[in-house]
């Protein structure tokens, strides 16, 4: 088993993250075992940062102990990924808006003490600007398919501080119907006002359309 990042681990075909909670599965991902650890394979098909990491992602953004902001976190099948490379000591905010979604989320905060669900609308800061106090998250990511997806994450990063670094999934066909990239160079333009673009990697064959986009706030 080769560390491609922190936390993150191939086996030359398969993407894993050593599981936090030995003997417990999320969404009926394979365990296995190497040399007495258990890791959990991440499909790249359910998880766009894990398809990004398939097709070449150059900076790893999650590390151990990292305290996170994720719009869109639906019932947890990346998160819990991201919060096994964080470990217990990291925080994960696992903002949706999903009632449904956010129950199912809300049983995996049980087990995983480093999550810390939030139902809100993502556009609606307000309503957790008590909880996550400003420029004081080490990462933003977001996965959200909404027409002001990218109007989202730059609300959204008044909480990142400085310096650090976001990711967002960008599904070009929720914002126009317009061909792929003339839409992903009009939406990266908006980011530039706030972000250093370091990658953009098109998620192709794991997602159609979708771009993630690794960016650090100036
Ligand atoms: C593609 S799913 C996220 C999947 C998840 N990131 C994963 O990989 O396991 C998109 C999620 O965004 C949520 N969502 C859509 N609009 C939202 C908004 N304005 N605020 C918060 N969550 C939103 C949906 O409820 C849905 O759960």
């Amino acid at each position: 088993m080769k560390e491609l990042f922190e936390g993150v681990y191939s086996d030359g075909k398969n993407i894993f993250t050593k599981n936090l909670l030995p003997g417990k599965k999320v969404y009926g991902e394979k365990l296995i075992q190497k040399n007495g650890i258990e890791y959990r394979t991440w499909n790249p098909f359910k998880s766009k940062y894990c398809a990004g990491i398939k097709n070449d992602l150059k900076k790893n953004i999650f590390f151990k102990k990292s305290i996170v902001l994720y719009l869109g976190s639906a019932e947890g099948t990346s998160v819990s990924h991201v919060s096994d490379i964080i470990g217990e000591k990291g925080i994960i905010f696992c903002v949706d808006l999903s009632n449904i979604a956010m129950q199912k989320l809300a049983k995996l905060a049980e087990e995983r003490k480093n999550l810390f669900p939030i139902l809100s609308d993502a556009n609606k800061i307000e309503n957790y600007l008590e909880f996550i106090e400003k420029n004081s998250i080490d990462i933003l990511f977001q996965d959200i398919s909404q027409r002001n997806q990218i109007e989202i994450f730059l609300k959204n990063s008044i909480f990142l501080k400085k310096n650090c670094f976001g990711a967002l999934s960008l599904k070009t066909k929720s914002i126009s119907q317009e061909n792929a990239k003339k839409t992903l160079e009009i939406e990266k333009k908006k980011l530039e006002e706030k972000f250093e673009i370091i990658q953009i990697i098109n998620l192709e064959p794991f997602e159609k359309e979708h771009y993630l986009i690794i960016v650090k706030k100036k």
